[in-house]
């Protein structure tokens, strides 16, 4: 609701030129520090665990596991990492998925999910899908169903929505803020 979102949105610093010329990042360290704010943000992604009969939350790295962890453990169900290539250490997935320049890879671990499982993808930022969009494929892959991403911030601009949207299969995309 409109509280929550001015309180959320109060809380994240736009860093102009970072870390390119042009860019407007979006610095959510504010919000992290504010444990009123990181309070409301997950009971809002705790909520939708329940609602969405969630069985395992997903984060993807980095600043989606500071997210997701709290999340997992206040609806009780399993915290699962989704890193960049190279960092999970037994048996993986890998997913590829293409950047403004160039590609970039994301691994879950074969083992984290089990077939049938209802999975909520969980990170900060919606930007052009792409992150999120490879960790869909994870999931299915693994053998389990996406049950919804949500996000903090989605940016709206940069449609990302949009190139997520084939891969929801219907499912709900979340963003508490969108801008
Ligand atoms: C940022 C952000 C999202 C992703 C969104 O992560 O935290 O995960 O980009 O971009 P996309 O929608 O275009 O894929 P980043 O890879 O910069 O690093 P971090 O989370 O490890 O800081
Ligand atoms: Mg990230």
């Amino acid at each position: 609701p409109a509280a929550l979102r001015e309180l959320l949105l109060s809380r994240i610093a736009d860093v102009p030129d970072h870390p390119q010329p042009g860019v407007m990042f979006k610095d959510i360290t504010p919000l992290l520090d504010d444990p009123a704010a990181f309070g409301a943000l997950t009971e809002a992604f705790t909520d939708l665990c329940g609602r969405y009969r969630v069985d395992k939350v997903v984060g993807l790295e980095a600043r989606g596991f500071i997210l997701a962890a709290p999340v997992a453990l206040r609806a009780g169900v399993g915290f699962v990492p989704v890193r960049k290539a190279g960092k999970l250490p037994r048996e993986t997935l890998r997913q590829a998925y293409e950047l403004e320049y160039g590609t970039a890879e994301i691994e879950i671990h074969a083992d984290a999910l089990a077939p049938g499982e209802r999975v909520l993808v969980i990170d900060d930022v919606l930007a052009t899908g792409g992150t999120a969009d490879a960790s869909l494929q994870l999931i299915r892959r693994a053998g389990a169903e996406v049950a919804g991403v949500a996000v903090l911030l989605e940016l709206g601009f940069l449609a990302g929505r949009e190139r997520l949207e084939p891969g929801l299969k219907g499912a709900p995309l979340e963003a508490l803020i969108t801008v």
